[in-house]
C-alpha cells in the first residue's frame, strides 16, 4: 500500500516508506518460530475456556517481542466463537492499574467504558463479565516495567481468578528490561514468571534476512546493494541485535540519499545513517535515566572529557577512570544542583545500572593499582554524552554547574 506521502513525493528511492517504519508489523516473522509457538501455548488453553499459565517475555529492544505477541493475538482474533478475550496493552500509555483496567473495559465493554466509573466499579464489572460466560481474559502487558503500581495491578488481576467460579485471567508480561526480575516484589514475581520466554538478540545474518524482506517492498529496484545491506545488518548486530535499529538505519539512509538527490544508497549514506541513528539511541537511553544516574554519568563524561589532573589510566587505546574520583565528582555535582548525593552503596548500584544499559563498562582492577579499585570506561564519545546530558539535565541553561570552578 502506498501512503499519501509516497504519492505526493514520487520518490526515486522509496517505493513504500511504511514497510520500513519500525512501527510496521510485518506479515511474516522469521527466526521466531519457537517464540511464537511458546506464546501460542500460553494462549491456546483460553480458546477452550481454560486458564493458561502466565507468561513472561523479556529480551533487549528490537528482538521482536511486541511483533510476535501481536502476531499471535491477530491469529486468535480470527478464530470465531472462542472463550478467549484478548487485550493488548502498551503500558507506556496505560501506565497505572486504573488505566490498564479502563483500557480492558473499553476493549470489551465499550458502552460501559464511557461512563467514567471508579476503580472498584471497573473491577466488579470486569469480574462479572468474565464469569457470566466463563470467558478467559488474556491481558498482554507490553513494557510492563513502566507501570507505576505494578504490584497492585498484578495482585488485582490475579485476585479475579480467586473471586470467580468460571472463567479466568491469564497475564502475558513483556519487558525490554532484562534486570526487571530483580526489582519485583516476590509475590508479583512468582505470579508473572509462571513460565518465561527469552528473546535473544538477532545475529547479523538474521538481521540481514529481516531487512532484505523489507527492502524488496520498501525501496525501488536497485536502490541498495548487498554490501550496504550487510553493513547495516552488522551495525545493528553491534547495537545489541536490534531489528528496529536496522530498520531505522535503512530508512534514514534512504532519506539522506534523497536529500542528496541520489538515486542509490551507497556506503556513504549508510555510514552516516548508522552514526545518526546510534546517537538517537544513546539520546533515548540517557533521557530515560533516573536523575542520579544521569548525574553519575555526567560526572563520568566530564572526567573522561577533561584533560585535568584527576587520576585516570590509559592503555594507549582506552581511558579508564577511577571509581572513587567519579564518586567525588558526582557528589560535588549533586551539591551544586542542591540535590542530596546518595551513598556509595547507591552509587555502586547506579554504576551497575549504567553498565546494564551499555553506557559504561567497569571492572575491578587487579592488585597493584592502588590495592583494589573499580575502573570505569565511558562507552560513547564523551563530548556527545556531555552535550546530551547538559541539555537534558540543565535544560536551556548555558553553564552547567559543578565544573572545576563551581562552588558558591
Ligand atoms: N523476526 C522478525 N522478522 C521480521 N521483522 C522483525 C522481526 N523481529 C523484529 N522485526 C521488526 O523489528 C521491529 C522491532 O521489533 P519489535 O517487535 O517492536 O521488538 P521489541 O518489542 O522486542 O522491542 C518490528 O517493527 C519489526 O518490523
Ligand atoms: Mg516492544
Amino acid at each position: 500500500m502506498q501512503t499519501l506521502n509516497d504519492l505526493l513525493t514520487e520518490s526515486i528511492i522509496f517505493a513504500n516508506r511504511e514497510v520500513l517504519s519500525p512501527h510496521y508489523t510485518p506479515q511474516k516473522l522469521i527466526y521466531r518460530e519457537r517464540e511464537i509457538n511458546n506464546i501460542e501455548k500460553a494462549i491456546a488453553p483460553s480458546l477452550k475456556g481454560e486458564r493458561g499459565r502466565n507468561l513472561f517475555i523479556y529480551g533487549k529492544t528490537g528482538t521482536g517481542k511486541t511483533s510476535c505477541v501481536r502476531y499471535v493475538i491477530n491469529e486468535v482474533k480470527n478464530i470465531p466463537n472462542t472463550k478467549a478475550q484478548i487485550s493488548y496493552i502498551n503500558c507506556r500509555i496505560y501506565n497505572s492499574r486504573y488505566r490498564v483496567f479502563s483500557k480492558i473495559i473499553s476493549d470489551h465493554l465499550p458502552t460501559y467504558a464511557k461512563r467514567g466509573y471508579g476503580a472498584v466499579d471497573l473491577y466488579e464489572k470486569l469480574t462479572s463479565w468474565i464469569e457470566e460466560e466463563g470467558r478467559i481474559l488474556v491481558v498482554a502487558l507490553d513494557e510492563i516495567d513502566v507501570v507505576k503500581d505494578l504490584d497492585d495491578l498484578v495482585y488485582t488481576l490475579t485476585r479475579i481468578n480467586s473471586d470467580i467460579k468460571t472463567g479466568g485471567v491469564t497475564i502475558i508480561g513483556i519487558s525490554n528490561k532484562v534486570s526487571f526480575k530483580e526489582e519485583l516484589d516476590p509475590r508479583s514475581l512468582s505470579t508473572l514468571y509462571e513460565t518465561e520466554l527469552v528473546f535473544a538478540p538477532y545475529y547479523a545474518t538474521e538481521l540481514y534476512e529481516i531487512i532484505k524482506d523489507r527492502v524488496a517492498v520498501g525501496f525501488r529496484k536497485d536502490v541498495i546493494t548487498e554490501e550496504v545491506l550487510r553493513f547495516i545488518a552488522a551495525s545493528a548486530a553491534k547495537e545489541g541485535g536490534d531489528a528496529r535499529f536496522s530498520l531505522k538505519v535503512l530508512s534514514r539512509a534512504g532519506e539522506i540519499s534523497e536529500e542528496r538527490n541520489k538515486s542509490k544508497i551507497t556506503m556513504d549514506e549508510a555510514t552516516q545513517a548508522a552514526k545518526v541513528t546510534e546517537e538517537d539511541v544513546v539520546y533515548e537511553v540517557i533521557s530515560t535515566l533516573p536523575e542520579h544516574q544521569k548525574l553519575v554519568l555526567y560526572a563520568i563524561a566530564m572526567l573522561a572529557h577533561g584533560g585535568g589532573t584527576y587520576k585516570k589510566l590509559t592503555d594507549g587505546v582506552d581511558t579508564y577512570l577511577f571509581s572513587g574520583e567519579v564518586y567525588n565528582r558526582y557528589k560535588s555535582l549533586s551539591e551544586s544542583m542542591h540535590r542530596e548525593s546518595k551513598s556509595e552503596r547507591w552509587y555502586r548500584k547506579y554504576l551497575a545500572d549504567l553498565e546494564m544499559q551499555g553506557l559504561i563498562t567497569s571492572f575491578e582492577s587487579g592488585k597493584g593499582i592502588r590495592g583494589h579499585t573499580k575502573l570505569i570506561k565511558l562507552m560513547y564519545p564523551s563530548e556527545k554524552t556531555k552535550q546530551v546530558l547538559e541539555s537534558d539535565i540543565f535544560g536551556a541553561a548555558k553553564e552547567p554547574p559543578g565544573t572545576e570552578t563551581a562552588g558558591r
